[in-house]
């Protein structure tokens, strides 16, 4: 019998933690959803007393999602407890996640705190949650770089108060798989009561190694992994969850588990999460990236063509990856347009499709062919992007090789029209100069990319920037037909994530 691996996912926790991935309460609702039906066991959705922002939307996942438990992210003190309670309350399987370092280092510089005091400060937290739920995880910060005698005394102490879950952080991804396997095997050993609860780990890819780790600890008796949906996480990101679910699949030879992840939604999971936090995913990275299936060399496709096993451990297939991307074109009607978007795995509502279905017509004036990446494009820009403090209205550029380049803008500022006009040293200078005098920012452009979505000269570009203000930094994005137009939609986007951003008050 293969054992289960719970999988906890913590995209939109740890995940927003990335440089620049910012998620307002829709854009998280949206992924929650699509987590559930990935059937992801845990969603870890966010840290409720980091901002009111976060609380509302663990608010709101706990009362949307009703097949997997809700996690609510807490500090080892009453105040977060209280606060993620009153977030992840509503859920229909609720599970609270409290933590406290446990490195010498940590202890030392960060909490200024001793031994004995940290191991009463996380059994007090841990009775506190479980006054409110029998679910309880508890998480050693910097675990790997812990004394293991301590490491195991605090365990102890979490678990005479009643927690239920043991989760052990590399936090600063320092590890590698046979130590971390080793750390996991001396807990199950040396911890009492162990036994009575499931064993958990969460892993930093700093070094590479998160999977690997990952699958190290399975091996020695971890029965829960905490990943994010295409690696996404604070530096270097987590364990990545689609290539920790399609390892255990593909080497059943070895890996005696299962999940309960159904793979064939993992590809436009990895899409959605990509379009909402702007993280654009590399083109070969394992499982989901533009490349993963791809073969170039010469022998390689002479064996695809003969017999796929000869270099294909898995199929894009599995993965949900579409065979073909062409679906749809002018003559295309509202019937096929919906039934499209329900396959690529949107669940919107009558009103929302038939938006979508608007700005899919006009831009069929424009592009002959509509690609799945095109539909993708119009579902998260016109839908899930709700409108906040900016709305572009009206942009016309004048630009050339005679010409001073000038941009004459209209916006929706807090529901006010306000017009500028400006210049600058190109089309898209000139465009950003006029958009900041607008909306009175001053955040700093760091990046500034433009992908082709499909192929072909009409093909949608796809802008990204990335901004800075304050030491905060986001990720915007936007795609339309003409690359102005779609710079400034990306611009827009950064600026509102900013807004969104400033009003978060505790970082971790
Ligand atoms: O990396 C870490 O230690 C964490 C904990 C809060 C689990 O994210
Ligand atoms: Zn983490």
């Amino acid at each position: 019998m293969r054992e289960l691996v719970k999988i906890f996912d913590t995209t939109l926790r740890d995940g927003e933690q990335s440089p620049g991935a910012t998620m307002n309460v829709a854009e998280k609702v949206r992924i929650a959803e699509q987590l559930e039906k990935l059937n992801v066991d845990i969603i870890e959705a966010g840290f409720p007393i980091s901002s009111e922002g976060d609380f509302e939307a663990v608010k709101a996942i706990s009362r949307t999602i009703r097949r997997s438990e809700i996690a609510g992210l807490a500090r080892a003190n009453p105040k977060d407890i209280d606060r993620a309670w009153e977030a992840v309350k509503g859920a229909k399987f609720p599970r609270l996640h409290t933590f406290i370092s446990t490195s010498d280092i940590h202890l030392k510089h960060q909490l200024k705190k001793s031994k004995a005091e940290v191991i009463g400060i996380a059994a007090r937290s841990v009775a506190r949650a479980k006054r409110y739920t029998p679910n309880v995880e508890f998480s050693a910060m910097d675990a790997t770089r812990s004394d293991v005698e301590f490491l195991c005394a605090v365990f102890e102490a979490a678990i005479r108060e009643g927690a239920t879950t043991i989760n052990i952080p590399d936090t600063v991804g320092y590890a590698i798989p046979s130590e971390f396997g080793e750390l996991i095997r001396t807990i199950r050993q040396r911890v009492k009561g162990i036994e009575k609860v499931t064993l958990s780990v969460h892993c930093h890819n700093d070094l590479g190694l998160a999977v690997a780790n990952s699958l190290a600890a399975i091996q020695n008796g971890a029965r829960q992994v905490e990943c994010t949906i295409n690696g996404i996480g604070e530096r270097a990101g987590n364990t990545s969850l689609e290539e920790v679910v399609m390892a255990i699949r593909t080497r059943k030879d070895l890996l005696q588990f299962h999940t309960h992840i159904l793979p064939k939604h993992i590809f436009t999971t990895s899409r959605l999460v990509s379009k909402i936090t702007g993280m654009v995913v590399q083109p070969n990275k394992a499982v989901v990236g533009g490349n993963a299936f791809a073969h170039q060399s010469g022998i390689h496709q002479d064996g695809i063509l003969k017999e796929k096993l000869t270099y294909e451990i898995m199929t894009p297939e599995s993965v949900g990856i579409p065979k073909s991307s062409l679906v749809l074109g002018k003559l295309s009607g509202r019937h096929a347009f919906k039934d499209r978007v329900r396959e690529l795995g949107y669940r919107l509502s009558e009103s929302d499709l038939e938006l979508a279905f608007t700005r899919f017509k006009q831009l069929a004036d424009k592009k002959r062919d509509i690609y799945d990446e095109d539909i993708e494009s119009i579902v998260v820009e016109q839908i899930l992007r709700m409108p906040r403090r900016f709305k572009l209205i009206y942009l016309n550029v004048v630009a050339g090789n005679v010409t001073v380049p000038t941009a004459t803008v209209q916006m929706e500022v807090d529901g006010k029209l306000v017009q500028e006009a400006g210049f600058g040293d190109g089309p898209v200078d000139a465009t950003f100069k006029t958009i900041k005098k607008i909306t009175r920012t001053k955040s700093k452009l760091l990046q500034f990319a433009i992908n082709a979505i499909t192929s072909g000269t009409e093909a949608q570009g796809e802008v990204t920037v990335r901004l800075e203000e304050k030491g905060n930094t986001v990720i915007g994005q936007g795609a339309d037909t003409d690359v102005i137009v779609a710079s400034a939609k990306a611009y827009i986007n950064a600026l509102n994530k900013m807004e969104f951003k400033k009003q978060k008050l505790v970082g971790m």
